[in-house]
């Protein structure tokens, strides 16, 4: 099967170290997707993205997509879209990927500078974005290159996509995809997505579903000013006083969420479901790896994967406004904005969800009896998505890991988002695989993100390797 692969592997290796620095020049691309003043940089990143596609032979096209609404003077970064063949007898197969990252600074706590791609002896490649998402991305401009280098034909035509704003939430990128569904992306036979993670460090898997993000701010003012709390202490109500009780009766130490009409929407365990779990290769150990200590709510595996793939969380994830620099500031802050965010796991909806958290807050803090005001929103919204790995475009990426990395992958959902993953299975209408390249200890949003230089090469192999597979799958 697949007899053009050994060429594409060989040619893969040879050029691994040009790979590598490829890599190196997007991560010192600081193209953070959340730091307005960083806005340049994300354009420069797709800019970026964009030359290299054109000097591959694939046509590009810069989608603007309109200002970013919650900041109307700041254009949101441009959506790349790309073409590469347009052979009608190969299958067409969509790539989705992002080229923002998350914030990073050295005094976060790095031991290298993190916008410096910094490849360890043991193989480790350290940097922003080296996992979480542009290893994957420029992925799939090296697996053409690989082709063309090596004189192996491109087994199908890829569309590709890549946007600048999935950890902001993918702003305005639904419109486009609802858009082009029948339009750009008209002759899609599927969809596949590299920007996710393996379980563990040693079995590759293939995923098919993705918890939902609804991203909420509580803000609570009153005082026209920060006051001194020497003069205004025990005088004036205090907003920050306010925001932390609301915030704490969220979710209880073990990850409980306290809102109600939450649990009542979730999908009941089936009996299936139930067996589905033991067989994974996940284990306690590795969690506490990734984790960096044994502060889990679970002690076994099930009830671990179970709350991180098919039950919803609720995370407190900081406060705008609030005293947080090192020292002892003596203020009252004025005004202060809790954030906080739940993950979707099916059948929960978006809009009941809404409701259920306004409501709840509203009325924890009226119990307060506060004169401070309170305003309760939702930043940004998402649908969870769960798939049908009963597919070719499913088997295809079995039969590549198993290629390349010598057993059958683990089928897994994750706990994370990819706000556009339902959107492109709705607008195209197709199959929507996510096939990882990274492993569980890569820190993706951490500091000292890295990417093994293993993961990296083998996984360009299996990107190409999958369209190779995907060319001979029959239909279902
Ligand atoms: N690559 C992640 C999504 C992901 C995380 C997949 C974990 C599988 C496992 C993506 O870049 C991400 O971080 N998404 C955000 C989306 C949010 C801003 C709506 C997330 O999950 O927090
Ligand atoms: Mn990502
Ligand atoms: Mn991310």
């Amino acid at each position: 099967m697949a007899p053009q692969l050994d060429g594409y592997f060989a040619e893969v290796d040879k050029l691994s170290n040009h790979f590598i620095d490829r890599l190196a020049k997007a991560v010192a691309i600081p193209s953070i997707s959340s730091d307005a003043s960083r806005r340049p940089d994300v354009v420069r990143m797709g800019e970026f993205l964009a030359a290299e596609l054109k000097n591959l032979g694939a046509s590009v096209e810069m989608r603007p997509l309109g200002k970013q609404p919650d900041k109307p003077d700041l254009d949101l970064p441009p959506v790349v879209l790309a073409r590469y063949g347009s052979d009608k007898n190969k299958r067409t197969i969509l790539v989705y990927g992002h080229y923002d990252v998350q914030p990073a600074e050295k005094s976060d706590g790095w031991s290298t500078e993190p916008f410096t791609l910094t490849v360890g002896e043991d193989g480790r490649m350290f940097g922003r974005g080296s996992t979480d998402d542009k290893g994957p991305v420029l992925g799939w401009l090296n697996a053409i290159e690989a082709h063309q280098k090596a004189g192996v034909d491109f087994p199908v035509n890829l569309l590709m996509c890549f946007e600048g704003m999935e950890e902001y939430g993918s702003e305005g990128l639904d419109e486009l995809i609802e858009k082009e569904g029948k339009g750009y992306f008209a002759d899609a036979d599927a969809v596949c997505i590299s920007d996710n993670y393996w379980l563990g460090t040693e079995k590759p898997c293939l995923t098919y579903g993705l918890r939902g993000c609804n991203y909420y701010s509580v803000e609570i003012s009153g005082p026209g000013a920060d006051l001194h709390s020497g003069v205004f202490g025990g005088t004036a109500q205090e907003p920050m006083t306010d925001l932390v009780r609301v915030l704490g009766s969220l979710v209880d130490t073990n990850g409980k969420i306290q809102v109600p009409g939450i649990y009542e929407q979730v999908a009941p365990v089936t009996s299936d479901e139930e067996g589905l779990y033991d067989g994974i290769a996940f284990t306690m150990e590795t969690l506490h790896e990734s984790l960096g200590s044994k502060t889990t709510v679970f002690e076994d595996k099930k009830s671990t994967l179970m709350a991180r793939w098919r039950y919803p969380s609720l995370s407190v994830h900081g406060v705008e406004g609030a005293f947080s620099a090192p020292g002892a500031k003596t203020v009252i802050p004025a005004k202060v904005i809790g954030k906080f965010s739940i993950r979707t796991v099916p059948d929960m909806d978006i809009d009941k969800t809404n409701e259920a958290v306004y409501s709840y807050v509203k009325q924890v803090f009226a119990k307060l009896n506060s004169k401070n005001s309170l305003k309760v929103y939702a930043q940004h919204t998402g649908k969870w998505w769960v798939a049908s790995p009963n597919h070719w475009n499913f088997r295809a990426a079995g039969k590549a890991t198993e290629r390349v990395w010598g057993v059958k992958p683990d089928f897994t959902r994750e706990g994370g988002s990819i706000p556009v993953t339902l959107t492109f299975e709705q607008a195209t209408g197709k199959n929507v695989l996510l096939l990882p390249m990274g492993s569980s200890t890569d820190g993706a949003h951490s500091i000292n993100e890295k990417l093994d230089k293993r993961n990296y090469i083998e996984g360009i192999k299996l990107l190409g390797a999958y369209l190779h597979y995907v060319a001979e799958e029959p239909q279902n």
